[in-house]
């Protein structure tokens, strides 16, 4: 039986779900604008949103606010200043509360990025995935190289915590390549970088007709090496499967999803996840982003049942390097681990494999464990 005493930390997740183009490997809820952006509609049915949402968390302090996409840095930083001043007014922020905002390093916005600080945003995520012209064009991107660099070198300028995407085992790509990458990503002086092996999604372009020349899995392998050594090197340490950062410059927001934190959600497709003293919810809002301005989104929320929650726990804590303490478990799913005995079979059984260490006091992945992830996480499917 669900039954807290007291509730985890929450945070705030906000869509914004436009883009110039559509990347041909993306299956974020990410759509090509059309026409110019509704700007200040959007925020007002982001407000709409949020005070419906309301009632789900009452009196709740919120550590972070996340502002991703599609592209944000599409919208003004007016409006972006507008959204934060219209949260702040109906939500408790700490003092110290983190926000963040993805951009994308067109000239376009990197003469926003002042604004957007001004605005509040007080850690900027700049989606660069390679300084090489031709693995740019390869992903659909729309910026160049040029302008990757210069965005990030105008970031650290502005903002204190930047963070850098950049994806890995591209289409021809080769480990002198990837390390070509490295070397210069890791002269910028980033708090933070987050390194993606590129994915094919079903429903994707690429998905549906796969490039030629991807990397085989030997090369992939030697590539994940390569990136955890390179970083390290310049002093930003593995402490999530993709995330890199100095010491003390983790991203709030992501290490709450990761330790199984709430999060309220708004915009569309948002999702979001909250507790109650007896009861865990999901929530989804309408991913279609006509169909969520025009309303009718619904703030219920279905309950996690208690058979999934070891899979839904353990898909986000065994991404942390160093796991998390046991007792994280009881204090996000208000359920101590002996009152869950499928728990406590598959922690066996995955300590058994040598998956996970034998440590009572920690559920954490071994250096084997986070190599096969999935197969580790998959143990816990009801
Ligand atoms: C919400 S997305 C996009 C942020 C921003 N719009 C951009 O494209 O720069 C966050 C990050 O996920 C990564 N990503 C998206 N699709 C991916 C895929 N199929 N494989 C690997 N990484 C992916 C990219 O690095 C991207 O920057
Ligand atoms: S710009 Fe970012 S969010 Fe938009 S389609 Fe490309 S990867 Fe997806």
């Amino acid at each position: 039986m669900i039954r807290f005493s007291a509730l985890p930390e929450l945070s705030l997740y906000i869509h914004l779900p436009w883009c110039v183009r559509k990347c041909p490997y993306c299956d974020f809820n990410s759509h090509e604008q059309q026409a110019e952006l509704p700007e200040r509609a959007y925020v007002e049915a982001l407000v709409r949103d949020l005070e419906a949402s309301l009632p789900l968390i009452w009196g709740r302090p919120v550590i972070s606010i996340f502002i991703g996409g599609g592209t944000p840095s599409l919208f003004s930083p007016e409006m972006i200043g507008l959204l934060i001043s219209e949260v702040r007014a109906r939500l408790m922020l700490l003092p110290d509360v983190e926000i963040t905002m993805e951009a994308n390093p067109g000239t376009f916005e990197v003469d926003r990025f002042r604004g957007f600080r001004e605005a509040g945003v007080n850690r900027l995520s700049v989606g660069v995935q390679s300084f090489d012209v031709n693995k740019l064009k390869v992903l659909g991107r729309i910026h160049d190289a040029d302008q990757a660099r210069a965005a990030l070198v105008h970031a650290v300028q502005i903002f204190d915590r930047v963070n850098a995407d950049l994806m890995f085992g591209l289409p021809g790509q080769t480990l002198t390549e990837l390390e070509r990458e490295l070397s210069e990503l890791v002269q910028l002086g980033l708090s933070h970088v987050s390194c993606y092996q590129l994915t094919m999604e079903p429903n994707t372009r690429f998905g549906i007709r796969p490039p030629q020349g991807l990397p085989d899995d030997d090369v992939l392998a030697d590539m994940q090496s390569l990136v955890i050594h390179r970083l390290r090197q310049a002093g930003l340490s593995r402490y999530e499967i993709s995330a890199f950062s100095r010491a003390g410059q983790e991203c709030r927001h992501n290490l709450n999803y990761w330790t199984f934190g709430d999060y309220l959600g708004i915009g569309a497709g948002a999702h979001g996840k909250i507790s109650f003293a007896d009861r865990i919810l999901r929530t989804e809002k309408l991913r279609n982003p006509k169909a969520y301005m025009e309303g009718g989104n619904d703030a219920h929320g279905e309950p996690i049942s208690i058979e999934s929650l070891p899979f839904e726990f353990m898909l986000n804590a065994l991404r942390l390097t160093a796991g998390v303490p046991a007792s994280r478990w009881s204090q996000t799913t208000g359920m101590s681990v002996g009152e869950h005995p499928f728990l406590l079979e598959r922690l066996g059984q995955a300590q058994a494999r040598g998956l996970m260490r034998a440590d009572a006091g920690r559920f954490q992945a071994t250096d084997r464990g986070l190599e096969l992830l999935n197969d580790l996480q998959a143990l816990f499917l009801p």
